[in-house]
């Protein structure tokens, strides 16, 4: 029996699971770190932090499980996408990562799509430059840090400086390229074209693999830290959102999935580059190669949630402490004691500014119809109906572009609340599943890594091989309808409130 290793790079931490090759779980550890919020609008964390935590996350497991590091077979990382992680030529971090998150690159992203032309950028990286987006961050490095620039060797995405540390080698891969707006998607290479306009030396990025390639193997320095086998060969990995698709099965035309995470993602398989001309929902490079994705991005899904737990959930907290279980689980129950529409109460989740469907990073949350008859427990059903009013938009997005799924898979810690995967197949009118193995971008990640070294043939057969689907969650038409005018509702609070967030911005 061979082992594999998923590593998960979140943005609240680095989950890190040990399979065997049929997709069982042996062993999972997590680390959790914090996100620095220096400024309204802003999202920063320390790249050592997460090396930090993916060391001690190995060690764990592989100590855990009673797994030998020379039984393991070959490790695969999935992570946040876009942050930009800069190097000095020793390969030392040189500013903390710039996340996803942050907003604060409008004026740069302008500027891009001046230099460049926006028919031209969407043509050659598929999407317009946007905030969250790593090549904005870099002119912002550029403009605002220039002797931290003039010190940069080398361009880095999450996990890339991750799996650097593991390697001591320098690689990208397409899925998480993609978000740079630096690569060719179509073409799948970086392009040169656009590399000259932002001034960025093509030495700076690394050379680029598909997902499921080898990119390097573990150094004698990780051996030690890590506990794994030095020269065991590491993959490519994938961006969190297209290892989650792996680990959902999402491999092929037709299939679709939905993830809350710190993030929202509604995201669909296609093997031809779709591209919404409005730039709405994001395409990229599947994990799999020869094929794309077309997504959305809610900047904060699990975020708002989680945002609202550690606001005003002490007594859950406090409670869910002494009984053993999980705040979010007594939170789900106080939830589903407010009626759908929360008592007329609606709530948008822009907390982070917002990418999908608004791209407005000045945009910020909103509890909309608030009355002094609304309790704690109306206020969190809104924020859950929020979130998944900000996925039904999406999705009617993907509609429009005849991604027509027919059942849709959940996955991330949202998917884990049976209230709320019942909400989602109300709301989205169409049946909710999750998978039996429920690690999704770890089990993703793991299956790219027993690609990469020839234990399956490819990642569609190892999908159908390793991933079964649960019974699913399914829509009740009189919830539907219930939902119906308060989702309508909803799409009409940004286009009421924008003037006011601009506004508010420029004070
Ligand atoms: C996708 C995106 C987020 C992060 C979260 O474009 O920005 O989903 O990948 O980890």
């Amino acid at each position: 029996m061979s082992y594999l290793l998923g590593v998960d790079l979140g943005t609240s931490g680095t989950k890190t699971v040990l399979f065997d090759e049929k997709g069982s779980v042996v062993a999972s550890a997590l680390r959790e770190y914090p996100l620095m919020q220096p400024k309204n609008g802003w999202a920063e964390q320390d790249p050592d932090l997460w090396w930090q935590a993916s060391a001690e996350t190995i060690r764990e497991v592989i100590e855990k499980s009673g797994v030998r590091g020379s039984e393991i077979a070959s490790l695969g990382i999935s992570g946040q996408m876009h942050g930009l992680v800069l190097l000095d030529k020793e390969g030392k971090v040189l500013r903390p990562s710039i996340l996803w998150c942050d907003g604060r690159t409008q004026e740069e992203c302008d500027e891009i799509t001046r230099r460049i032309g926006r028919e031209r950028l969407i043509q050659i990286s598929a999407n317009p430059a946007l905030t969250g987006f790593t090549a904005g961050k870099i002119l912002w490095v550029q403009k605002h840090e220039p002797e931290i620039w003039a010190r940069a060797c080398h361009i880095l995405l999450p996990k890339d400086y991750v799996r650097y540390r593991l390697t001591g080698e320098f690689y990208s891969e397409m899925s998480d390229a993609s978000g740079t707006n630096l690569l060719d998607v179509p073409k799948r290479t970086w392009s040169a074209e656009i590399l000259e306009a932002l001034k960025i030396a093509p030495e700076l990025v690394p050379p680029l693999t598909e997902s499921a390639d080898v990119a390097g193997h573990v150094s004698a320095e990780a051996a030690r830290v890590t506990g794994l086998a030095e020269g065991m060969p590491v993959a490519a990995g994938a961006a969190d959102n297209m290892a989650g698709a792996v680990g959902t099965g999402v491999a092929v035309q037709g299939k679709a999935f939905t993830t809350i995470g710190t993030s929202g993602v509604v995201f669909a398989h296609s093997d031809s580059v779709q591209i919404d001309p409005q730039g709405r929902v994001h395409t990229f490079c599947s994990a799999v190669p020869g094929a794309w994705t077309v997504m959305s991005c809610t900047l904060a899904a699990g975020l708002s949630l989680k945002w609202y737990r550690d606001t005003f959930c002490d007594a859950e907290i406090t409670t869910a402490n002494l009984m053993g279980t999980d705040p979010y689980v007594l939170m789900n129950e106080e939830a589903a004691l407010s009626p759908i529409g929360a008592n007329r109460l609606l709530f948008v989740p822009y907390l982070m500014g917002e990418r999908s469907p608004i791209l407005d990073s000045d945009a910020r949350g909103a509890f909309v119809g608030l009355s002094a008859m609304h309790t704690r427990r109306d206020l969190l059903r809104a924020v859950m109906e929020g979130v998944i009013y900000s996925q039904r938009q999406n999705l009617d997005i993907l509609r429009g572009m005849n991604f027509v799924p027919e059942t849709m898979l959940a996955c991330g810690g949202g998917a884990k609340s049976p209230f709320w995967r019942q909400m989602m197949a109300d709301v989205f009118g169409m049946p909710v599943k999750t998978v039996q193995n429920a690690e999704g971008p770890a089990t993703g990640a793991a299956i790219l890594a027993g690609t990469a070294v020839g234990l399956y043939r490819d990642i569609p057969t190892a999908c159908e091989q390793i991933i079964h689907e649960k019974d699913p969650s399914m829509p009740i038409a009189e919830n539907s309808a219930g939902y119906e005018p308060y989702y309508r509702i909803y799409t009409s609070v940004y286009p009421a409130l924008a003037g006011v967030y601009g506004e508010l911005a420029r004070q």
